[in-house]
């Protein structure tokens, strides 16, 4: 029975593994560090929770080769038990093999070990551990990273899922165990960093780097620690005058530079292993270096600077636009602003710096294109940023499976030279190579019980694990494998897999089709308010009127287009050739405008809104199934969420459709209900 807490990690009795109990009852385990213990424990745990038996532990000395039973350790320790040499895979990277009758997990390293018994487990869990295993795999992303933007005060900005977890009253207040049972959920998907604090540092969280929190902090850095988890904390860029009661924070200013210098110094006597600070500077009314006339290579640099002794790295947001703009200016345009700001400074970063890019150039829409930065970039260490919080895909209120977009971002081609895809782009750093180096995603999760709010959204923090570890995999595949892991076989897994797969393009339907983006209420950004950004200042339009909607952005219009490789340059800035769901991102076009199915563009945005509403009421029909199926409390929590779905579907497609049939006077020409 699925117990929502677990997640992905069920317990559950597995029948008939391939892999006959004998050998799984005993246990050869590296002792080396705290990562290595971990891993042995997880596998102790994992098959207790699946084969319902305790296998016994051994040290890996004890264990001659001979003596039937699992070896866990690294390449290196394991190297007298491996048939052939592994080679030398990437971090985290790891084998699992059996060899004559002993099974052998071994890692690069001791995460990849961890990394290892998890893949282990879960291949047992979905019925796919087979009794000869030969299994090697490597992170393709050296950087799988979890932002929180959780706040002192124990909110989560745009958080769905409760409270945070680490934080309340403006302290650290946590239960432990839980962040425990947290770090094992990411590190069994492969997360290896987390940032644990809003990237809008306001409020106490600016005395997150004195000792006075300090103590705390590093024992919450201590249980990710164990699992192979860095943790980075976000800063404030003007710490120096706020908290430090200097004149200015100018990054140039020596006394500033000494400032950061001493700051970092007493940060990594706490946290020794600290991977670096997460900087949102000039941005959205933050702190920056524009204030004092410099770049943001002279504030990153800053800090760079000083972290670099303790082995610490920068990452510094690229989230940096005109949120002042003027609606009557027509010029502006928000989308062109990461480029503008961030390709000039190509090579101008120390090499302990990583720029953190938006997968888009807006802000996580449902549907944008992929940031122009990504292939243009050749020497800046850089990683992409994604969004596992339903900020503008429905609250985890509306059910909207991420990895279908994200899917779509790995395999779009940036048409820099051959394989430029951006899945093909990922990979380690070295000297004079700046791949993307990973990913960052905000994440979805709070003190909820089930962690995420909507139970299926889980699958989203796991998707995104997944898909960041190996790009190749489809979103469908991850689907089947969070079902098969959280429910099991059976109907509900079959139910939840197939939703998922239907929830994106059904949320894209009657929110934003066709890359409109910006049609939500300001602000709270759930509903639809379709002018509601129109005359703000955050620089989000799409100029509707009686004729025409969209945002001309070929280069006779913004310009923006021009920011990709030219083969996609001329692409986009063709509505001809310009992929449909992002036409009105590129252009402002007639309603009359014909599209590839024949239809106007305004009959297409009433099918997609009728669409969108129908595909959610089938969604709700197609849980109602699962009744006599699941437990109760699952069934109805769940049950809830898409009625209120269904509720806000309707909203969309009634005021959508009514808006543009106000601007146009032009009705549905399958003559469906428009509200007047
Ligand atoms: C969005 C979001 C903010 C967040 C910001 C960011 O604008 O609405 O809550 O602070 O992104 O990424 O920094």
């Amino acid at each position: 029975m699925l117990n929502e807490y677990h997640c992905w990690l069920q317990r559950r009795t597995v029948k008939n593994p391939a892999l006959q109990a004998p050998v799984l009852q005993t246990v050869y385990a590296h002792s080396g560090g705290e990562v290595a213990s971990q891993a042995a424990e997880e596998f102790r745990r994992g098959i207790e929770r699946l084969l319902g038996f305790s296998p016994a532990m051994y040290p890996l000395s004890a264990g001659t080769g001979e003596s039937v039973g699992v070896y866990l350790g690294t390449i290196a320790t394991l190297e007298k038990q491996l048939p052939r040499a592994a080679g030398k895979l990437c971090a985290g990277g790891f084998v699992i093999k059996t060899a004559g009758k002993n099974l052998l997990i071994a890692g690069q390293d001791e995460a990849g070990l961890l990394y290892g018994v998890f893949r282990f487990l879960s291949l047992l869990a979905q019925g796919k551990a087979e009794d000869n295993i030969d299994l090697q795999e490597e992170p393709a992303s050296p950087l799988r990273i979890i932002n929180h933007w959780d706040n002192l005060d124990g909110t989560v900005e745009r958080g769905y899922a409760g409270p945070s977890l680490f934080y309340r009253n403006g302290h650290f207040d946590y239960d432990p165990q839980r962040i425990e049972d947290y770090a094992r959920l990411l590190a069994s998907v492969g997360i290896n960093r987390i940032s644990i604090n809003n990237v809008n540092v306001r409020a106490e969280a600016k005395l997150l780097i004195t000792e006075a929190y300090l103590t705390d902090a590093a024992a919450l850095a201590a249980i990710f620690r164990r699992f192979g988890i860095r943790v980075f904390l976000s800063i404030n860029f003007g710490a120096p005058w706020s908290l430090g009661k200097l004149p200015t924070a100018d990054p140039l200013d020596p006394a500033v530079t000494t400032w950061w210098k001493e700051r970092a110094a007493l940060i990594y006597r706490y946290i020794p292993d600290l991977a670096g600070f997460l900087v949102k500077a000039d941005s959205e009314g933050e702190p920056g270096p524009f204030q004092y006339g410099r770049t943001h290579a002279d504030g990153a640099n800053m800090l760079a600077q000083a972290v670099k002794p303790h082995g610490g790295e920068i990452i510094w947001r690229c989230f940096v636009y005109n949120c002042q703009q003027d609606w009557r200016d027509h010029s502006f345009d928000r989308a062109r602003a990461a480029y503008d700001h961030f390709m000039p400074l190509d090579g101008a970063f120390d090499d302990n710096v990583i720029l953190q890019i938006k997968f888009g150039p807006y802000d996580f829409q449902v549907r944008e294109p992929v940031s122009p930065l990504f292939g243009a970039l050749r020497k800046t260490r850089h990683i992409m940023e994604l969004q596992i919080t339903q900020e503008y895909t429905g609250h985890q209120i509306d059910l909207c499976y991420l990895p279908w977009l994200w899917e779509d971002i790995m395999r779009f081609d940036t048409a820099y030279g051959p394989d430029s895809r951006i899945k093909d782009l990922i990979g380690q750093h070295s000297e004079g190579r700046f791949p993307i180096e990973g990913f960052a995603a905000v994440a979805n999760t709070g003190l909820d019980r089930n962690w995420t709010g909507h139970t299926l959204a889980q699958a989203n923090l796991y998707g995104y694990g997944r898909i960041i570890w190996n790009p190749a995999l489809s979103a469908a595949e991850i689907a089947r494998e969070w079902s098969v892991l959280s429910f099991g076989f059976g109907p509900a897994a079959h139910t939840a897999e197939n939703l998922l797969l239907k929830s994106y393009p059904a949320y894209e339907k009657y929110n934003a089709p066709f890359g409109v983006c910006f049609m939500v209420t300001p602000g709270l950004h759930y509903g639809p308010n379709i002018e509601g950004y129109e005359y703000s200042r955050w620089g989000t339009y799409h100029r509707a009127d009686a004729q025409a909607i969209g945002i001309d952005r070929r280069p006779a219009g913004t310009g923006y287009s021009d920011q990709y490789a030219a083969k996609n340059a001329a692409l986009f800035a063709d509505p001809a050739s310009c992929p449909e769901n992002l036409l009105l991102f590129f252009h402002r076009l007639r309603y009359d405008y014909i599209m590839k199915n024949g239809e106007t563009l305004l009959q297409n945005i009433y099918d997609t809104h009728f669409e969108g509403y129908d595909e959610a009421a089938a969604m709700l029909e197609q849980w109602k199934g699962l009744k006599n199926v699941l437990e109760t409390d699952v069934y109805q929590s769940v049950l809830s969420r898409f009625e209120r779905q269904l509720a806000n579907a309707r909203e969309w497609r009634d005021q959508i459709n009514t808006y543009f049939f106000r601007k146009t006077g032009i009705g549905d020409k399958r003559g469906r209900m428009i509200y007047e």
